[in-house]
């Protein structure tokens, strides 16, 4: 492995070992991230707030999910984490947020994942 993929390792390697951390302490978003740096859309600024406010707001823009994930996932913010329940209207609106944002990396016209060896 060259030199420089073993720094490039390290520094993952180093990050991944402090998120935790940083999750630990309440409303501990690092100071460098700001809803400014996020693509602009109805619904960014609550994203952000909302996200951010227990973890750093790039542990969920590491996402790439659907919709229903998404769904998913803030009901699980609920239900195991304490995230307050959100009105319907709220929750839409940063449903649809990080639905549009993060969406599946592999997302085809088509309807999503494709099994790579499936017969065509
Ligand atoms: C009340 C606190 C709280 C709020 C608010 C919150 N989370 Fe979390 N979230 C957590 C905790 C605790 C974890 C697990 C610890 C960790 O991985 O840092 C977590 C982990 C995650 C993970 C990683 C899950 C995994 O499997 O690795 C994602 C994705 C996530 N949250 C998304 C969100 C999204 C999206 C929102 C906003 C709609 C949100 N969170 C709001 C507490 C919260």
């Amino acid at each position: 492995m060259a030199y420089r993929d073993w720094i490039f390792s390290a520094v993952l390697l180093i990050g991944a070992a402090t998120l935790p951390a940083t999750a630990q302490q309440p409303g501990a978003a690092p100071a460098e991230e700001s809803a400014e740096q996020l693509p602009a859309g109805p619904g960014r600024d609550e994203a952000f707030g909302m996200c951010s406010a227990c973890h750093a707001y790039r542990l969920v823009a590491a996402q790439s999910m659907s919709r229903e994930r998404w769904d998913d996932t803030m009901t699980l913010m609920t239900e195991k984490h304490g995230m307050p329940k959100l009105e319907s209207e709220d929750r839409k609106l940063i449903l649809d947020y990080l639905a549009k944002t993060h969406p599946p990396k592999k997302a085809t016209g088509t309807g999503g994942f494709q099994i790579p060896f499936a017969p065509q």
